[in-house]
């Protein structure tokens, strides 16, 4: 029969010698990580790859090295600094959530008191106890649904397998060293247990795996048959002058809230008018899914004869990294080449 505490032993040992390197881990039996630091990591992390996230990481840590000071941060630089990582409530909790522990001076120790912060969910909560404060939490995200999946040969498919595989999980959970448990189980899925080819033959736990046993590991987890997401469409303007850009701040709810964008019309099919009145063209269409539906932007592009007062931003101040990744496509597409460097109207004549 398989033995739990064996398990998390061969995990913790192999975690021991190939633990990835990253900007916000301390190394394998090396103790606590900062609980900043390991919060901050989390909260970019989902939703977004571990390489995305490295230089977002140093960038935040370089700039605000401490919890006080991203508390103290300006709203706007946190969000232009968020630009590209996507999914933006989570920034604004992120603000939010500092500020909550900073006045409160400190961070949460347990995982029912970490779940009462701004954008912290179970996931996170229990990440932050386990890999700061060595709670014996368990940490289930997508690569762990799947190497336990894997390992106890559940077939049940997904969403349906999540609380079996949470259970089944937490079977596994040491006492000792949990953080490091949690971490070794994200890079097993992440370097070996991947999704479609495991390489079984060097993994760890090879000998204790059901599903590995009966010839299925690739199979798992299973999934339900996916709905197809509803389409919508919309139009994003791109007007300039020669010396400004017109981009509007979106409402601070819904999506891509509080972001820096061009305007468009509503993305649910609500029609606006441009802008302003020009000899608006056609420059092409973008496309970005959403989670729960797929968008395409028809951008529109025009030289504007004079600068509209409001919404203008001079092309001096105007960085595209500061906007998010959607309109960011739609600058590329109407601005191919960066008209901040030369006349600017004359690209989109
Ligand atoms: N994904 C989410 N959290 C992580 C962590 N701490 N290490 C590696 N991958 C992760």
């Amino acid at each position: 029969m398989r033995e739990s505490s064996v398990i998390a032993t061969r995990l913790l040992g192999w975690y021991d010698r190939h633990a990835r390197k990253l900007p916000w881990r301390v190394p394998p039996g090396a103790g606590r990580g900062d609980p900043y630091r390991v919060w901050l990591s989390e909260i970019m992390l989902q939703q977004t790859t571990v390489a995305a996230v490295k230089s977002y990481f140093e960038r935040f840590t370089t700039l605000w090295p401490t919890v006080e000071d991203l508390a103290r941060a300006d709203d706007a630089q946190v969000m232009a600094e968020w630009a590209g990582l996507g999914y933006y409530a989570r920034a604004r909790n992120l603000v939010a959530c500092a500020r909550q522990v900073a006045a409160q001076g400190g961070f949460p120790t347990t995982r029912e008191g970490l779940a009462g912060l701004p954008g912290v969910g179970p996931y996170t909560s229990a990440a932050i106890a386990a890999i700061a404060h060595d709670a014996p939490e368990t940490v289930v995200d997508g690569n762990v649904e799947r190497v336990t999946a894997r390992l106890f040969a559940v077939e049940t498919p997904m969403p349906a397998a999540k609380p079996v595989l949470r259970d089944l999980a937490a079977t596994l959970t040491p006492q000792k060293r949990p953080g490091d448990f949690a971490q070794a189980a994200m890079d097993l899925g992440a370097t070996i247990c991947t999704p479609r080819s495991p390489a079984c033959t060097i993994c760890p736990l090879t000998d204790d795996c059901d599903a590995r046993a009966r010839g299925i590991a690739a199979d798992l987890p299973r999934k339900s048959p996916k709905k197809p997401k509803p389409e919508r469409r919309g139009i994003a303007w791109v007007g300039l002058t020669n010396s400004a850009v017109l981009v509007e701040e979106r409402a601070p709810k819904g999506l891509l809230g509080g972001t820096l964008a061009f305007p468009s019309t509503g993305w649910d099919g609500s029609d606006l008018p441009p802008p302003a009145p020009a000899d608006w063209r056609q420059v092409g269409a973008v496309r970005r899914i959403f989670t729960h539906f797929a968008l395409e932007l028809t951008v529109m592009a025009a030289p504007l004869r004079r600068q509209r007062r409001a919404a203008g931003c001079p092309l001096d101040e105007f960085d595209p990294e500061a906007l998010p990744g959607l309109m960011r496509k739609v600058w590329s597409l109407a601005c191919p080449a960066d008209p901040t460097a030369t006349s600017p109207a004359r690209s989109l004549t």
